[in-house]
């Protein structure tokens, strides 16, 4: 399978890439086998995400689902960003092929991550936000 326009247009010109400053949540994972590497920055409001940036290490799947997924849940509520799974990113895109199918996952473990140090940072729980776990990174 080949890249969809979309994939080849996220990953030419992605969106929202850079850093925030005093990022309210910020999520670094990292996917073990290829060493790729993708930090998502979270500026959350109430509990609207008002802005978002992100920086990926890595392949080009990894950069376009980067780009899809901030598009995605920017100015949207924290329960509409958990929505945003690598399955939304992926069909976002209009499919990834099956060996880059893992990128996504990356992208959507970041919004997570940040998610989880966000509720951290202020002592909150959010419903459905979980501590990234280690072997989500790992392909065993
Ligand atoms: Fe590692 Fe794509 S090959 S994130």
């Amino acid at each position: 399978m080949e890249y969809t326009e979309k994939v080849m247009d996220h990953f030419a010109n992605p969106r929202n890439v850079g850093e925030i400053e005093n990022a309210s949540g910020i999520g670094e994972v990292g996917n073990a086998q290829c060493g790729d590497i993708m930090k998502i920055f979270l500026d959350i409001d109430g509990d609207v995400v008002k802005d978002v940036k992100f920086k990926t290490f890595g392949c080009g799947a990894a950069v376009a689902s980067s780009s899809a997924a901030t598009e995605m849940i920017k100015g949207k509520t924290i329960k509409e960003a958990l929505n945003v799974t690598n399955k939304a990113v992926v069909e976002d895109l209009g499919g990834l092929p099956p060996a880059k199918l893992h990128c996504s996952v990356l992208a959507q473990e970041a919004i997570m991550a940040a998610l989880w140090d966000y509720s951290q940072k202020n002592g909150i729980t959010i419903e459905g936000v979980r501590p990234p776990r280690a072997e989500d990174h790992h392909h065993e």
